[in-house]
């Protein structure tokens, strides 16, 4: 990784023997992966340059040097020919050598009014705001993935299951959609996150603020932050947007795991209610006969290192003093790999609920087992004016028959069935189907496919 880096150094201390030196400026170092802010770092660095011309800090020659020197660094980063420096410790001072080498004085003089400390923490905001912007159009896609698939099964019956035991049929599509619903709220969460992240740090410098006649509202609204942050000290040192982007992305990635394990167990044989593409499956190096959902096992995997950065960020704010402290540099790795994996992944899943073949035999063999009907059974006798307790004994003497006689509640007659009770009448079998029983649920949130129709066309409107 280092070797991309040349190694061309500043003068070389006296008092350090040099493969200490060596080391600790590698130990030091951020360059490697914070030059992933070059844009940003470059977007920030403008405003601040305009904001001192403007306020006649810098002269307008200076700050029409600036735009040409960052212009020309800009593209030497887009073609892969700027060149990195180690011994420039990161991101920030890289570029400023590099203007400066471009530019004369003009270079030099940008970093007045400003600290490294204000700099980082604008550079990350405005990297976290377009990254929560990719992450909020992903879960979008996503969710219009489902709803799709959604609409494709608002009638196809499968087993509902607490404790993963049969409990009531549902249908596949009020299923999908519960996911579509937790995306929503993922989104939502992230757009809020969005909130306190858009906010302004520069012009706090390195932690008291600055002597110069800066204009921060000014930088703010070229930069499109909603506001500036009120206090300096804060400003530099605190990262609880970042934190708090993690979570979100922590609840996106159990979201995500969650389906990936319901759908590691519906590709299983032993159930196979689904098939997933094999573009998103592998083989096996030893057995021929394998398909691997891997997609789903490797989403369930990665949930664990996002939950991860999310405490590694939490653990490292936990101890700090006020104000800006170099720990904060290992901010940016738990957040990048966060974002990458977010972003993957849903771009992923959003491709591929669009190859996933649905198996309704499959799925409703397996509601006809387990007496998924029961409730209903129970809920005709409260109607017919059992009390709920006592409908629900007599059904589950019911079931217990239809154990001893290896059968379904809706295949035992009439006469049978009366036995348990003798409210039961002839219109009983309309309840004691998987349609019959998924159609009465037919409120707001329920299971009935009109239900999962009107959910749809409620969640179409807000997609849109
Ligand atoms: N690379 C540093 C970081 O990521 C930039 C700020 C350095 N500030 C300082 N006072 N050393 O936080």
């Amino acid at each position: 990784m280092t070797d991309q880096f040349s190694k061309k150094s500043e003068a070389w201390s006296a008092r350090f023997s040099e493969p200490v030196s060596d080391l600790v400026k590698r130990y030091t170092a951020s360059v490697f992966f914070d030059k992933r802010l070059a844009q940003v770092d470059i977007q920030g660095s403008l405003a601040h340059a305009e904001m001192l011309a403007h306020q006649q800090i810098i002269s307008a020659q200076d700050y029409a040097d600036i735009q040409r020197g960052m212009a020309q660094i800009l593209s030497e980063i887009d073609a892969g020919r700027f060149e990195w420096l180690l011994d420039l410790e990161d991101v920030h001072l890289n570029i400023e050598k590099r203007l400066t080498e471009l530019v004369g004085d003009a270079g030099k003089r940008l970093h007045t009014g400003r600290s490294r400390n204000d700099q980082v923490a604008t550079d990350i905001r405005l990297y976290m705001r377009g990254a929560i912007d990719d992450i909020v159009g992903l879960l979008k896609a996503l969710r219009v993935a489902l709803v799709d698939l959604a609409e494709r099964h608002a009638d196809t019956i499968l087993p509902g299951f607490t404790h993963m035991q049969v409990a009531q049929p549902v249908t596949f599509g009020h299923h999908m959609l519960a996911y579509v619903e937790m995306f929503g709220r993922d989104a939502e969460r992230m757009a809020d996150c969005r909130k306190r992240v858009n906010r302004l740090p520069l012009g706090s410098a390195a932690l008291a603020g600055t002597t110069f006649p800066i204009d921060r509202e000014r930088v703010a609204r070229t930069l499109g932050f909603d506001d500036v942050c009120h206090n300096s000290l804060d400003a530099v040192s605190d990262r609880d947007f970042a934190i708090e982007f993690c979570a979100a992305a922590a609840l996106v990635m159990t979201h995500i795991s969650r389906l990936s394990e319901e759908l590691v167990i519906w590709m299983s044989p032993r159930v196979g209610f689904i098939d997933i593409a094999d573009r998103f499956c592998t083989g096996s190096s030893i057995m021929p006969q394998k398909k691997n959902p891997d997609v789903p096992e490797l989403a369930r995997g990665k949930t664990g290192r996002v939950n991860g950065h999310l405490m590694s960020l939490l653990t490292l704010m936990k101890g700090q003093p006020l104000a800006y402290n170099k720990d904060n540099q290992e901010d940016k790795e738990p957040l990048f790999d966060t974002v990458d994996t977010l972003v993957d992944t849903l771009r992923i899943f959003a491709d591929m609920a669009g190859g996933i073949t649905v198996r309704p035999e499959a799925m409703r063999a397996a509601a006809l087992q387990g007496y998924a009907t029961a409730t209903d059974l129970a809920d005709y006798l409260v109607k017919k004016g059992l009390p709920f307790r006592d409908a629900h004994e007599a059904v589950a003497h019911a079931v217990r028959d239809c154990e001893q006689k290896g059968c379904d509640l809706a295949d035992l007659s009439l006469d049978a069935l009366r036995q348990f009770s003798p409210l039961i009448e002839a219109d009983v079998h309309g309840v004691l189907t998987l349609e019959g029983s998924v159609a009465a649920r037919a409120h707001v949130g329920g299971t009935a496919p009109e239900q999962v129709r009107a959910a749809i066309r409620r969640l179409r409107g807000s997609l849109a």
